[in-house]
């Protein structure tokens, strides 16, 4: 093992972090259709997002749970019983949006439920360490997402002041978690052609479904084919806040043999948010 690797391993294992209950107050029925920037494609991106968290969220937890018995660290096993309660709060706060989104006609609770059969379609007929290495490519995505939630202005600034506190406290608890999934795969001997195929085959089908369940949302508003809605996404893409070129370097590190989710330290993220926070309970 590597310096490298092996300070990574020792960051993840030291990372102590639980679960809260959240008490933003939502009070949607004033928040404006487009909350993010009065731009259809920046809302309709988020809100497909988010109605992929509930399902996603019970996978990851399935997929840890039917690996958990192969982990002998006591640190890890600990991490884990605190990652299983962050997930399924997150998944909890991204269904009460869906509810929402279900009231302005889009069929947010319908996707979440195609969602849930995929899900159990996966855990009937994929091996666990399988499930377990989608787990590992998704959480990837969401933990270099959750990174740009917490450091590029030009990607929260616009959004509605409510939203975007969700949005950042489900990225603080996806950094704290980060490498969980990773050093449980690790735990279960989980190697790594396994961990890149399931990379590269999850990056198609979750741009794909995401783009699905956006561009039905657009169709809906009647945006889809409005050259403002494809001159928003060119620009949210590549230009501001520039998404594929910002995290490429980091997705690309995922397809390197020594790759460790805590390579990339950002553990000052962390400091501050509980000191600025009141709005939950420690569970
Ligand atoms: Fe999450
Ligand atoms: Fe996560």
């Amino acid at each position: 093992m590597t310096d490298k690797q092996a300070t990574a391993r020792n960051v993840s294992a030291g990372i102590e972090f639980h679960g809260r209950k959240m008490d933003f107050g939502f009070e949607f029925e004033d928040l404006p259709r487009y909350w993010y920037g009065n731009d259809a494609f920046k809302s309709t991106l988020m809100n497909a997002l988010s109605c992929l968290f509930l399902e996603g969220e019970r996978l990851f937890i399935d997929a840890v749970r039917d690996n958990e018995h192969l982990v002998k660290d006591e640190r890890l096993q600990k991490q884990v019983k605190n990652f299983i309660k962050q997930e399924a709060i997150h998944g909890h706060e991204h269904h009460m949006l869906s509810e929402y989104l279900d009231t302005l006609g889009y069929p947010a609770t319908k996707v979440e439920a195609q969602e849930r059969a995929v899900r159990l379609f996966l855990k009937k007929h994929v091996p666990a360490k399988d499930r377990l290495a989608i787990t590992c490519a998704v959480e990837h995505f969401t933990a270099m997402l959750a990174h740009q939630m917490l450091t590029n202005n030009e990607l929260t600034d616009e959004m509605d002041p409510r939203i975007r506190e969700m949005w950042k406290w489900h990225a603080i608890e996806e950094t704290e978690h980060k490498g969980v999934c990773f050093d449980v795969y690790e735990a279960a001997g989980g190697g790594y052609w396994k961990r890149v195929f399931h990379m590269a085959t999850i990056t198609m089908t979750f741009v794909m479904r995401l783009s699905t369940v956006q561009a039905y949302f657009l169709w809906k508003d009647k945006q889809l084919f409005k050259w403002s809605t494809w001159k928003s996404a060119f620009r949210f893409y590549w230009k501001t806040p520039a998404l594929i070129p910002t995290i490429w370097k980091e997705y690309k590190d995922y397809y390197r043999r020594d790759f460790h989710p805590w390579e990339h330290d950002n553990r000052e993220l962390l400091e501050g948010w509980e000191a600025e926070h009141d709005n939950y309970k420690a569970v």
